[in-house]
């Protein structure tokens, strides 16, 4: 049977015994009253009877007493009276009673007996009737009754009116409940149920644009569900590319294997993780607290790799809402759903921020590596800013690995230069790596920085030192070399300084190919045809570029979109047909380098669109906020082309992934030779970004190569970015630092082998 006939029979019985329960106790409470009112009205009369039928009982005048009797027989309702001796003869008595009254009923006995005035309802032929015999007295006692007799039928008669509109009551009432009851089932129940049943019908299929998501009542269950289809799809992910892997013998990294990798490797200790920026914000937003993604490669990078292990990672709090979310130990689990690992603020003061971040690191160290001829800014108040908040940070992971023995510390980038050696000196047999996500110029560009020992004994306290690329790691020996006293070991790679042994290796950074794959078409991501995404920013185009980057100087953004000026002066035919969107979110803007080049970038974009376009059309969309992944990923997968023209860039993450995200082999990836991932990837389109002529050649390249080409050239890069994913540099740099003797002994080299 159906739920709705089952409730609906359930509820046809508890309304209809409820109505008439209430239907039973007035209806009996109203007949209760009647009776109660007739009694009133029969012991009344009886009293002034009793009065004067007294003397006339006593005198013996029995005549008079019959016209008493005969003179009341018709007040009202009564049905007759009769009057009684003290031994219950019958003295006097209407007509029509005597046969009623002759057998002396049963209360003028008692009357008579006890003296006590009596009420009762009896049968008699005629009907109901109700009887109230009252004593007469003499000096004696008792020496009479007078019977009064009503007629109680009419009580019966009312009463079975009663029950009749009652039932009426209780039947309209079981009508009129039941059909609202069901309607508002129909309403809140059904319908939603069906609704959820046809979303979950979509989740299942994977489809890309569910119907949208149940809400109200369901929305918890809507959200559980969620996630158990993205947990049982991620599952579904990592079968199928075991499968591959089985079948291809392949020695792909991923979140498994490195998560089991990690806990063999660690042997019980955890990770620890140390950057700036941290891998989620709090902020407050209208609908309440929001977590947001920051903009970082770094933050790319890392993420899955905590995930995977779950560590603890130490960084700056930096959201407006951080505060709030925090324990009393500053501490939060971290992503939501599911938590997946902790993340442990840290608190800066304004003039710390100022003094170490946007002064020292970010005018200082950051032009100082990346050649792109923004003249760093060394102040010494700023320095002094540095050292404090790499004394903080210091502090904050000593007290989060306290508890371990041999800790594996993974410092991350130009930020915490003098962490390594901080930490170090506290806790001698913690293994600490530190990974420099940006370039290393040559000696004599870092040689200009005034605290450049410091800098390089700071980060020699380290067990490993990683760069992307061997390149950079030859920069950082050789200026090392120049320095500081210390002994090089070029044969493998290593400082010898003061019986401290660093270890300098390059890890390619990468992104987490097998999320990518899955993730660049999640279910409830709107995956829109390039059409209808260009139509949203308020374009008409048949061909589409795309560049994602913050907004630094280091990104070549302006340069990129000169290149888009020369392709269409120089290839007029694609003018009204190739638009280029340009994700820009705005980076480290109290910096004046940073906040002079947004008018730069918009006014080059605007300058460009007023020369080319026209009513429907304009050469480049400029979208100047943070965007986060799940809007990225679809400009990816719609467009032809994706440029990276960095000037200078320790690997650049947005190369790789696009190509992750361009699972249909198609697109193609115009790349700076200035770009750490040139060197991974061939098979991208090489620019000089500074060769405006180049670019736009290479736009026009990358429109018109053959399909053929294009697919090939995709499908390599592929390959590359999948074999040399971000489980597989953490492997790396994690295998490289264990195989480190804690407490300064000589380390044991890793067989290369073991985490090709
Ligand atoms: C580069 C750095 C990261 C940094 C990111 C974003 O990728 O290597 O350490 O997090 O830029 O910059 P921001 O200053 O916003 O953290």
């Amino acid at each position: 049977m159906r739920l709705t006939s089952r409730l609906s029979i359930a509820l046809i019985l508890s309304v209809a015994l409820v109505s008439m329960g209430i239907a039973y106790y007035q209806t009996r409470a109203q007949t209760e009253s009647m009776r109660r009112d007739l009694e009133r009205q029969s012991l009344m009369l009886g009293e002034s009877l009793a009065r004067a039928a007294e003397p006339l009982v006593v005198d013996g005048s029995n005549d008079r007493l019959q016209r008493l009797v005969e003179r009341f027989k018709d007040h009202e309702s009564v049905a007759g009276i009769a009057a009684y001796d003290g031994a219950g003869k019958l003295l006097a008595v209407t007509p029509g009673l005597a046969a009623i009254a002759n057998r002396t009923p049963k209360a003028v006995n008692e009357a008579l007996r006890n003296g006590w005035v009596r009420t009762a309802f009896l049968e008699s032929p005629a009907g109901p009737r109700h009887i109230v015999a009252l004593p007469l007295y003499d000096d004696d006692g008792v020496a009479g009754v007078l019977a009064i007799l009503h007629d109680a039928s009419y009580i019966e008669s009312r009463t079975a009116a009663l029950w009749r509109r009652a039932l009426v009551g209780v039947a309209v009432q079981t009508v009129i409940i039941v059909a609202i009851t069901l309607l508002a089932v129909r309403l809140s129940v059904r319908r939603p149920i069906l609704h959820m049943a046809q979303w979950l019908r979509d989740l299942r299929a994977g489809k890309a644009l569910p119907s949208a998501k149940p809400a109200g009542e369901f929305e918890p269950l809507a959200h559980e569900v969620t996630q158990l289809a993205s947990s049982l799809s991620e599952a579904r992910a990592a079968a199928q590319q075991e499968a591959r892997l089985r079948y291809s013998a392949e020695s792909t990294w991923t979140m498994d294997r490195l998560r089991l990798f990690v806990e063999e490797r660690l042997g019980g200790t955890r990770l620890f993780a140390v950057s700036n920026r941290e891998p989620y914000e709090h902020r407050r937003a209208s609908g309440g607290i929001q977590m947001v993604t920051p903009a970082s490669g770094l933050v790319t990078a890392l993420e899955p790799v905590l995930r995977s292990c779950d560590g603890t990672w130490v960084a700056q709090g930096t959201g407006d809402a951080d505060r709030e979310t925090v324990d009393e130990f500053d501490r939060v689990r971290v992503p939501a759903e599911p938590p997946q690992y902790t993340l442990r603020r840290v608190w800066l003061s304004r003039e710390e921020e100022r003094g170490f971040y946007y002064g020292f690191a970010n005018e200082g160290i950051w032009p100082l590596c990346h050649i792109a001829h923004t003249r760093p800014i060394f102040r010494a108040e700023d320095w002094q800013a540095y050292r404090e908040v790499n004394r903080k940070f210091a502090e904050a992971l000593l007290d989060e690995i306290a508890p371990d023995a041999s800790p594996v510390v993974l410092v991350q980038d130009y930020h915490f230069a003098l962490l390594p050696a901080m930490i170090k000196e506290q806790r001698p047999d913690a293994r600490v790596a530190i990974f420099w996500h940006i370039p290393w110029p040559n000696p004599e560009a870092f040689g200009i920085c005034p605290w450049q020992r410091e800098l390089l004994e700071g980060l020699l306290g380290a067990d490993v030192a990683g760069f992307h690329i061997q390149a950079h790691c030859n920069n950082f020996l050789e200026t090392v070399d120049r320095a500081l006293e210390s002994r090089i070991e070029w044969e493998r790679f290593a400082v010898n300084r003061a019986g401290h042994l660093t270890l300098v290796r390059p890890f390619a950074i990468s992104v987490s190919t097998d999320c990518a794959e899955s993730a660049a078409r999640p279910a409830g991501l709107p995956h829109l045809e390039r059409a209808s995404l260009l139509a949203r920013l308020g374009v008409r185009a048949t061909y589409m570029g795309v560049g994602v980057d913050r907004i630094d100087y280091t990104k070549g953004i302006p340069e990129r979109f000169r290149g888009i000026e020369a392709f269409l002066e120089n290839c007029p035919s694609y003018r009204g047909r190739f638009t280029f969107v340009q994700v820009a979110s705005p980076s480290r803007t109290l910096i004046a380098r940073y906040h002079d080049l947004i008018h730069e970038v918009e006014n080059e974009a605007e300058r460009i669109n007023r020369r080319f376009q026209t009513a429907n059309w304009r050469p480049i969309v400029l979208l100047t906020r943070q965007h986060s992944h799940q809007e990225i990923l679809p400009l990816y997968c719609a467009a032809d082309l994706c440029m990276v023209t960095s000037l200078h860039d320790g690997m650049n993450l947005v190369a790789k992934e696009f190509v992750a995200a361009r699972d249909d082999e198609q697109g193609a990836l115009i790349l700076s030779r200035f770009a750490g991932a040139s060197y991974e990837l061939p098979d991208a389109l090489m620019v000089n970004p500074y060769d405006t002529g180049e670019l736009a050649n290479a736009i026009r390249r990358a429109l018109e190569m053959p399909a053929r080409e294009r697919t090939e050239r995709m499908r390599r890069m592929r390959a590359v970015v999948r074999e040399r994913n971000i489980y597989r540099w953490a492997a790396n740099l994690i295998g490289e630092l264990c195989a480190v003797r804690p407490q300064s002994e000589p380390p044991l080299l890793q067989d290369p082998a073991e985490v090709a």
